[in-house]
């Protein structure tokens, strides 16, 4: 699913980044691209990334 359509970022892309070694929603963002254009995805992108850190 889409998270970010501006970047065209996924929740699996968001998870497989935290599974590769990303450690905070920064990392995420930096890696990806999400959330670096209109912002509409922030709020959502967080959360995927909070909830995947804290299964990783
Ligand atoms: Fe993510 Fe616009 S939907 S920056």
């Amino acid at each position: 699913m889409y998270v970010c359509v501006c970047k065209g970022v996924t929740d699996h892309q968001i998870r497989q980044h935290v599974s590769d070694g990303a450690r905070s929603w920064r990392e995420v963002r930096e890696a990806t691209g999400c959330a670096t254009q209109c912002g509409k995805c922030a709020c959502f992108a967080k959360t995927i990334t909070r909830d995947a850190l804290q299964e990783a």
